[in-house]
Order: C-alpha cells, then sequence, then structure tokens
C-alpha cells in the first residue's frame, strides 16, 4: 500500500553525492523533503533541481534538510550538477541518492509503472522529525514542481503543530489563520483573549500567533 500520512518514513541507507547516508540518522532531529525526478539530463528535472538550491537559505531556516533521488547513478549526478550550474547558476549541494537499484523508489512508491515503468515520478515526501510523513506529492514527469508551495506546507505544518490553528486556502506566512475546530468557544476566548473574527461557528480567523 502507498505510504500515508502519519506513517514512519521507511529507512535506507543509499549512495549520494555526499557518500552513503543512513536516512534516519542524517535527518537527526531535523524536518526533511525527500523528492524523486525521472531521469538526469532532462530539462525538466534540470530547472528543479537549480531552483530547489537556490531555495536552500528557506529551507535551512525551517530546519528542513532535503534530499533528491533518480535511479541514474551518483557518478551521472555529478556530472549533470556541472550542467545544472551552467544552466540554472546553482550547484545542487543538498545529497542526490543514485537509487540504481530502486530500493529507495520501491519502498516510497516512486516508481508508477502505468505511467512509466522504469523511472520514478516526481514524488515528494516531508517528513517531521518524528520521521513521521506529513505531506505527500505526486506530479507527471511533464509537470515541474512548484517548491515554493513545499515551503508553504512547511510554514503551516511547523505553525499548526505548535498551535490549534489551521490555514486557509492560499495561506502565507502572516496572513490570518483559522482557529482549529476541536477548539470550543470557551477555550478560544483563553487563547485568543483579543477576540476573533467569526464569519461561521466553524469558521472563526484570528491573526497569526507569532
Ligand atoms: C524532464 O525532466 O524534462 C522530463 C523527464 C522525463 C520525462 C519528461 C520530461
Amino acid at each position: 500500500m502507498a505510504l500515508q500520512l502519519g506513517d514512519t518514513a521507511p529507512n535506507f541507507t543509499a549512495e549520494t553525492t555526499i557518500g552513503k547516508i543512513d536516512f534516519h540518522e542524517w535527518l537527526g532531529d531535523s524536518w526533511g523533503v525527500l523528492f524523486s525526478h525521472p531521469r538526469d539530463f532532462t530539462p525538466v528535472c534540470t530547472t528543479e533541481l537549480g531552483y530547489t538550491e537556490t531555495l536552500a537559505p528557506e529551507f535551512a531556516k525551517r530546519g528542513v534538510k532535503v534530499v533528491g533521488l533518480s535511479v541514474d547513478g551518483v557518478d551521472d549526478h555529478e556530472r549533470w550538477a556541472d550542467d545544472i550550474e551552467a544552466t540554472q547558476g546553482a550547484r545542487p549541494k543538498f545529497p542526490l541518492i543514485g537509487d540504481h537499484d530502486r530500493a529507495v523508489s520501491t519502498a516510497y512508491g516512486m516508481i508508477h509503472p502505468k505511467a512509466d515503468n522504469t523511472f520514478t515520478v516526481r514524488s515528494v515526501f516531508v517528513i517531521d522529525p518524528n520521521k513521521k510523513v506529513r505531506l505527500t506529492l505526486t506530479y507527471p514527469a511533464s509537470t515541474g514542481r512548484n517548491f515554493d508551495e513545499i515551503l508553504r506546507v512547511i510554514d503551516s505544518l511547523q505553525l499548526t503543530d505548535r498551535h490549534k490553528v489551521a490555514t486557509p486556502a492560499n495561506w502565507r506566512v502572516g496572513d490570518d489563520v483559522i482557529i482549529a475546530p476541536s477548539v470550543s468557544h470557551d477555550d478560544a476566548r483563553r487563547l485568543y483573549p483579543g477576540g476573533w473574527k467569526e464569519k461561521r461557528p466553524y469558521l472563526r480567523f484570528v491573526k497569526q500567533p507569532a
């Protein structure tokens, strides 16, 4: 069965561009983003990996480690990094897994045979410091992902882990948030003495907690 939210992210050891890693050990207490791309030396993947590297300070600010994967070998990843740097202005410093035996792809369900029998689709897994899967995304090979959206979801997850709130459609850091439905009005009065904007009893907006 496909990995589901709340499942423990399977551990593995793998060859990467920074050497062999034990995934859980490498993650340590950090959040993680594990993402696959179909093939090295392909156009969409080249843009995705370059853009992800430009976001390195944003991932670091949120305590997130990023690791990419394809079924190509680490030697190919290294050679391809030259092209990514030359064309995208950023050379991936985050590790890239060389999953030539498809062990990681299989454990994470990254190969969708009806889309492609050999290569991974564009999967994303956000993993929290308890090693639980908190977000899964699957994109087709022909569509590059929106990595800003992955940061946005991490912002929401980290906020909603700390406070009893949820984030509305298209929420961005600083926008008002929703008081979680599990919070009674009595509890909400204690938590938000300044009050809230109530559109419906179940739809209560407050300023984003600090
Ligand atoms: C790409 O990265 O451009 C790509 C990879 C596999 C299939 C289609 C596009």
